[in-house]
């Protein structure tokens, strides 16, 4: 049981001192009965909560897919850079949400953002194995051994060998590279690294799908959605 005042608060519709006031005003009810105190305990998963006449669909969890731009960083809180979260509409950063693991600032893609901790832990635990696909530009020409390199698993600058990893080249020459990385561990800079340990440096790098989850390219970077029931479903399942 919690709190009517605190419930409606962390909704967004206002301060304790602003949500008492509207309680106040008889502009909640609670299972169809006006609520005049603001402490009344309420079940926010049973009761019927109307406010200004219209229910409230309470939910415990939020999930989010983002196309992580370019500049931000992947926390819930920095004192001199935009955070993915400062990119939320209110209505969504009520609920306390926070990326799920990292994209370094100047990656961009596919990044969840939820408040499921169980989920959370799930989808970032290297015990899972879940594959990430990035589609990188490559400063250099890659070619035939850097795939069989990957697959073989890379040794990084400190000395940590990675599993086994998919490389793909889209096209390749001496120019410069598109590639496509599919990895299962989320190692700091892991894709830099393992390029650097070839001796190629990634310039850009986007994360395109997470498990069996894509990114939707009809988000533009910095827009975000609500992952639909179908995606929860297979994200779950992990
Ligand atoms: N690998 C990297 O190097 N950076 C990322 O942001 C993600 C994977």
């Amino acid at each position: 049981m919690e709190r009517l005042d605190k419930v409606l608060s962390n909704l967004g519709y206002g301060t304790r001192k602003e949500v008492k006031a509207i309680i106040k005003n008889g502009e909640v009810l609670v299972d169809a009965i006006e609520a005049r105190d603001n402490g009344m305990l309420i079940n926010p998963e049973t009761s019927v909560i109307k406010i200004f006449g219209e229910e409230i669909k309470f939910r415990k969890n939020i999930y989010l897919m983002m196309n992580k731009p370019d500049g931000v960083i992947s926390a819930t809180f920095d004192d001199y850079d935009e955070t993915v979260i400062d990119l939320l509409e209110e209505e969504h950063k009520v609920f306390n949400p926070f990326p799920v693991g990292r994209l370094d600032k100047d990656t961009v893609g596919l990044l969840f953002i939820t408040n499921d901790g169980e989920l959370n832990h799930r989808l970032i635990s290297p015990k899972y194995h879940v594959d990430k696909v990035y589609f990188a530009r490559i400063d250099k020409k890659v070619c035939e051994e850097d795939i069989i390199a990957f697959n073989n698993g890379i040794v990084l600058d400190d000395g940590y060998k990675c599993m086994p990893g998919k490389l793909e080249i889209v096209k390749s020459d001496e120019n410069g590279s598109e590639v496509y990385i599919t990895i299962h561990e989320g190692k700091f800079h892991q894709v830099k690294r393992m390029f650097e340990s070839l001796n190629k440096n990634v310039i850009y790098l986007k994360r395109v799908k997470f498990g069996k989850i894509c990114l939707d390219i009809k988000l533009s970077e910095g827009e975000y959605r609500e992952l639909s029931k179908e995606e929860l479903k297979i994200l779950c399942q992990i």
